[in-house]
C-alpha cells in the first residue's frame, strides 16, 4: 500500500500558486510518496500536466486529491473540501489560524493533522521552512513593480537632450522581510528611497541597500531599562508623527509593510498625508488584508483618491506565481521532510511531538484542536 499526496488545485479566486512544483517530485518520490496532482493545478503558476506527468505523477480529478494521505496546498481549505478529506490524513497549508474557527473545528472533528504554515517560527532551524518570509519576500519585489505601473513618472534620474527628471522619492514604512526586499528593489530601479521603522536596529540593513533611514531627534530615548524598548512619551510620539508625516507627503511612492503579529496594522499614513502628496503619486498597501497602513486604503482595490493611486491588492505573491510557488512548495517540501520516514522500503509518518517546529505549527491531531 503506498502513501498518496495529493495536490487540489487552488480555489480561492484571484489564487495562481500551486503547492508542489515539477523540480520537487524526484525530491519527494525519494521518501516513497505517490503524488497525485489535480489536473491543470499548476497551469496559471506555468507548470503545466505535461510536466508534471512526465516526473511521474499521476493526474487525477479533485475528490481523488482531496482523498490522499496528506494534501499540500496554498490557501486554507473550505468545509465542503474539508468534508473530501480522508479520515486521520495530513493537510499542510495556509490555514489563517487567526480567524479560521469552522474550517479548524471541521479538521478536527475529521481527524485530520493539519499544519498551518503561518505559524512556522521565525528560527533558523526553520528558515527554509519560513513560507511567510518566503512570500513577503516577493510580496515588496512586487509592491515596487506596481508602483512603477501606476506612477506615470520615471524612478531613476534621467538626463536626456529633451529634459531630465529627479528620481522619484520612495518612502518604505516597515522594514521586515517585505520592506528590505522593497528598498533593493526601488533602489535597483535608480529611486532615491528612504525607510522608517519602530525598530531602530534596522538602520544598518537599510543602509546597506543604499536607503536613508528616517530618524527624528527626540529629547527622550526609545530604550528602556535591560536595553528593551520603552514606550515614549505622547509628546514624543506627536513629534515623531508629525516629522514622519512630512516626510511621506514630499514622497512620490509609499509603499507601507508595517505589521504587529497577530494585531490591525497600524495606520501610518492617514488622510492628511494621501491629501497633501503631489498629483499622481502612489501608496502601496501591503498590510490592507489586516485593515491597512494607509487610512484610505480599500482591501482588494484600486483607487484614486486626492490624485493618488492607492493599491489595495491583498495578494502580491499570486501575481509572481510561478517563483512564488517555488519558494512555498520548497517551504512545504522542507517542513514534511520532518515527518516522513523511510522503514523497510516504505514510508512512514513520524511526528515529534517534542520538535519546537512541530510544535508551533500543528493545528489539529486526533480530533482535538491544539490552537
Ligand atoms: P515583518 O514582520 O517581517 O515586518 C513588519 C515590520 O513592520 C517590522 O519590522 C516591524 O518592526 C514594523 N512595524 C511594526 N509597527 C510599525 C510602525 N508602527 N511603524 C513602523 N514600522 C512598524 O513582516 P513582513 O513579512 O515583511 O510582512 C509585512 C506586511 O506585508 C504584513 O502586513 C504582511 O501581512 C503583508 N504581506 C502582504 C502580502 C500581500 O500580498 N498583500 C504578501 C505578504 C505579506
Amino acid at each position: 500500500m503506498y502513501m498518496t499526496l495529493g495536490v487540489p488545485k487552488e480555489t480561492r479566486e484571484g489564487e495562481s500558486r500551486v503547492a508542489l512544483t515539477v523540480d520537487l517530485i524526484k525530491k519527494y518520490k525519494k521518501l516513497g510518496l505517490e503524488i497525485l496532482i489535480e489536473k491543470s493545478a499548476g497551469l496559471t503558476a506555468g507548470f503545466s500536466d505535461t510536466d508534471f506527468q512526465k516526473e511521474g505523477c499521476t493526474l487525477v480529478d479533485t475528490n481523488t486529491a482531496w482523498q490522499s494521505d496528506i494534501v499540500l496546498k496554498v490557501n486554507p481549505p473550505t468545509l465542503s473540501e474539508v468534508s473530501l478529506m480522508k479520515k486521520n490524513s495530513l493537510l499542510i497549508s495556509f490555514l489563517e489560524s487567526h480567524q479560521n474557527t469552522e474550517v479548524l473545528n471541521k479538521l478536527a472533528l475529521h481527524g485530520v493533522t493539519s499544519f498551518a504554515m503561518e505559524l512556522i517560527p521565525r528560527i533558523s532551524r526553520a528558515q527554509s521552512m519560513d513560507a511567510l518570509s518566503s512570500q513577503a519576500n516577493i510580496a515588496g519585489y512586487r509592491a515596487v513593480i506596481e508602483a512603477v505601473y501606476h506612477y506615470k513618472s520615471f524612478f531613476p534620474m534621467l538626463m536626456t537632450s529633451a529634459g531630465s527628471v529627479k528620481a522619484a522619492r520612495v518612502f518604505i514604512l516597515g522594514v521586515g522581510v517585505a520592506g528590505l526586499q522593497a528598498i533593493a528593489t526601488a533602489k535597483r530601479l535608480g529611486a532615491v528611497v528612504e525607510a522608517y521603522d519602530v525598530r531602530p536596529e534596522v538602520k544598518e540593513q537599510v543602509q546597506s541597500l543604499g536607503g536613508k533611514f528616517f530618524e527624528v531627534k527626540l529629547e527622550e530615548s526609545g530604550v528602556g531599562d535591560g536595553g528593551y524598548a520603552k514606550e515614549l512619551s505622547q509628546t514624543a510620539k506627536e513629534k515623531l508623527q508629525t516629522a514622519l508625516s512630512q516626510s511621506l507627503a514630499k514622497s512620490n511612492i509609499i509603499i507601507t509593510t508595517a505589521s504587529v503579529p497577530g494585531k490591525k496594522a497600524p495606520i501610518l499614513v492617514s488622510e492628511e498625508v494621501v491629501k497633501s502628496m503631489s498629483l499622481g503619486s502612489v501608496i502601496v498597501d501591503l498590510a490592507a488584508a489586516t485593515g491597512g497602513n494607509c487610512a484610505l486604503t480599500e482591501a482588494g482595490k484600486i483607487v484614486r483618491t486626492y490624485g493618488v493611486t492607492i493599491v489595495g491588492i491583498k495578494n502580491f505573491p499570486a501575481l509572481l506565481a510561478h517563483d512564488a510557488s517555488l519558494f512555498y512548495a520548497k517551504n512545504l517540501f522542507n517542513l514534511l521532510s520532518l515527518m516522513v520516514q523511510i522503514k523497510d522500503d516504505k514510508p512512514s509518518l513520524v511526528i515529534d511531538l517534542n520538535d519546537e517546529i512541530i510544535l508551533a505549527a500543528m493545528v489539529t491531531r486526533h480530533g482535538e484542536r491544539l490552537k
